[in-house]
């Protein structure tokens, strides 16, 4: 007699197969996870997401792939767990990639329930965040496994500029892993334990002959301070998950909204004296431009991005007045805030973020202009500093800009300058707009003079200190209206609040056209 399955038996035949689902790649490898310094899948959602928001889609979903043995390697939900949660009472997509089963590598189903969820993010209007471990196309799969990358990279792309897409690199990332990150937004690594590599060490091995370390490789270290493809480092999975939580808080839910405005404990008036006595009397004197964002914005909090990398410019998120800005600022206590190559994609990149995501930028100017030099000139200075330009002559969102020391010849005209639509400029007594330093200038236009004088030195120096007088202050251009007023330091917290409530409505556009042709 065949046994007739009771309600029961099939909330049953539920509860086995979810848990089924929940086990992963089983009790061994989640040891072997736990072993090398890293949480599951699920266990990182759980920290990621608030509490209970979790609800998981194609828990049931499994791989069709018959060869190499693969029939009796059956894993419910394959390798990726996906689908949506809050962060903050906020909607977010999510996929966390199963190290457990087969290294999270991507199976064409894995690939299709990836595809789902930022599917449902698009029509609704929600980011995507991606925590990524894997080791890349599912090799047993071959080239259906590339395909479902490739329909990954589509829609990253299609997705950019409408729906936030942060990546959380978790593990060894390799191959197409790496790919799919770097098509997102924000990319944030854990120190010590993740790493993103187009091919790992045996291959490097193999084809260079190079040894080479996982982490010298592709570590967070190398990422965040020289190949500048990690934006964010956390020192543990916790800390990263709860950054990416943090970062949110920033950015609109997608491209028809503007970001949330967090009613502020601070003082939108509060004047701060200190400001007034950071620039040094000296002109060549560095000082630390982060201490004057400090002082400027909401509760002293500044969320830098790139911290580490290309440091001669800053660039990061804040609040102020409640409104959340995007920073971008020169950096006088490194290089003396040279506007190179580094500096200037670095910057390119996160002007165009705040802009396509409504975030009104904030530019802080010290610069004395573009890094001198064949190593710069080789490598593309011309072209790296054209992708700054294009970046904030694009942008339509409201730019206010200070400058409070330096702003010389093309690194003026690049930094928000009145000329490529900044919205209001404004510049502290202690700037000097000029062409270029006095020093270089001097030396150009009276070259004859100093080299006839009796005494070359001190005529030059008379030479500079009467250049600096007439022409390296704020007023030749305020006079010109090329800045909107000269202001006390202290009052410049109020100010910018005020500037960003005048021109929170602003309206402005680029000509219709399909798409840009920004100097790559
Ligand atoms: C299938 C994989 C896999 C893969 C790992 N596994 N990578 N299975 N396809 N790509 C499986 C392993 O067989 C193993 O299974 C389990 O995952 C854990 O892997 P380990 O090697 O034991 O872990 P670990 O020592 O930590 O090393 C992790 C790793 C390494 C660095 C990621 O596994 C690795 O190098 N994998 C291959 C990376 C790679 O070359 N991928 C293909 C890239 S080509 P068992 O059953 O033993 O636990 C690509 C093309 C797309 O991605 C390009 C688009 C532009």
């Amino acid at each position: 007699m065949t046994h007739i399955m009771t309600k029961q038996d099939k909330l049953e035949e539920l509860y086995q197969l979810r848990a089924e689902s929940q086990a992963g790649g089983g009790e061994a490898r989640i040891r072997k996870q736990h072993e090398s310094g890293r949480s599951t899948a699920r266990e990182r959602l759980e920290i990621l997401l608030d509490p209970n928001s979790f609800h998981e889609v194609d828990a049931f979903v499994t791989h069709r792939a018959t060869d190499f043995g693969m029939a009796d390697k059956v894993f419910l939900g394959d390798s990726v767990v996906t689908g949506w949660g809050t962060i903050d009472g906020r909607l977010v997509y999510v996929y966390s990639q199963d190290f457990t089963v087969m290294g999270g590598s991507l199976s064409e189903v894995h690939a299709q329930k990836i595809l789902k969820i930022m599917d449902m993010a698009l029509k609704t209007g929600a980011p995507v965040i991606g925590l990524n471990d894997s080791g890349g196309a599912r090799i047993q799969e071959g080239v259906q496994s590339l395909a479902g990358y490739a329909e990954i990279f589509l829609k990253n792309t299609l997705a950019s500029g409408v729906i936030p897409q942060i990546s959380a690199i978790m593990g060894p990332c390799a191959g197409g892993a790496v790919y799919s990150p770097a098509l997102t937004d924000l990319i944030f690594m854990v120190k010590d334990t993740s790493y993103m590599f187009v091919t790992g060490p045996d291959v490097v091995k193999s084809v260079t002959h190079e040894e080479v370390s996982f982490e010298d490789l592709g570590g967070a270290s190398v990422h965040s301070s020289k190949s500048g493809v990690s934006h964010v480092v956390g020192e543990n999975e916790t800390e990263t998950l709860l950054l990416i939580r943090q970062v949110l808080s920033y950015l609109p839910q997608n491209n028809m909204e503007d970001p949330l405005f967090v009613p502020p404990a601070d003082d939108t008036l509060r004047e701060e004296p200190k400001l007034a006595q950071i620039i040094p009397d000296e002109p060549n004197k560095p000082y630390d431009m982060k201490e004057i964002i400090d002082l400027i914005v909401d509760d002293g909090y500044f969320y830098e991005i790139h911290a580490d990398y290309a440091q001669n410019i800053v660039v990061g998120f804040a609040r102020l007045g409640g409104h959340s800005v995007g920073i971008v600022a020169n950096q006088p206590a490194v290089l003396a805030g040279v506007l190179d190559i580094h500096a200037s994609k670095k910057a390119a990149r996160f002007i165009r973020l705040c802009d396509c995501f409504n975030i009104p930028i904030i530019t802080f100017v010290d610069v004395p202009g573009y890094m001198p030099g064949t190593a710069q000139e080789h490598n593309g200075i011309i072209m790296a500093g054209a992708k700054l330009l294009y970046a904030y002559c694009e942008a339509t969102v409201p730019k206010l800009t200070v400058t409070t020391r330096k702003a010389y010849g093309g690194a003026y005209c690049v930094m928000s300058s009145k000329h490529i639509r900044g919205d209001l400029n404004l510049a502290w007594p202690s700037a000097e707009i000029a062409v270029m330093g006095p020093d270089g200038a001097v030396s150009i236009i009276f070259r004859k003079e100093i080299a006839e004088a009796q005494d070359p030195v001190a005529r030059k120096a008379e030479l500079v200190a009467e250049y600096r007088q007439q022409l390296a202050s704020p007023y030749i251009a305020a006079k010109r209206g090329f800045i909107d007023d000269v202001i006390e330091p202290q009052q410049t917290r109020a100010r910018l609040i005020n500037g960003l409530e005048v021109f929170q409505n602003k309206r402005d556009s680029n000509p219709p056209k399909k798409h840009g042709n920004i100097p790559l």
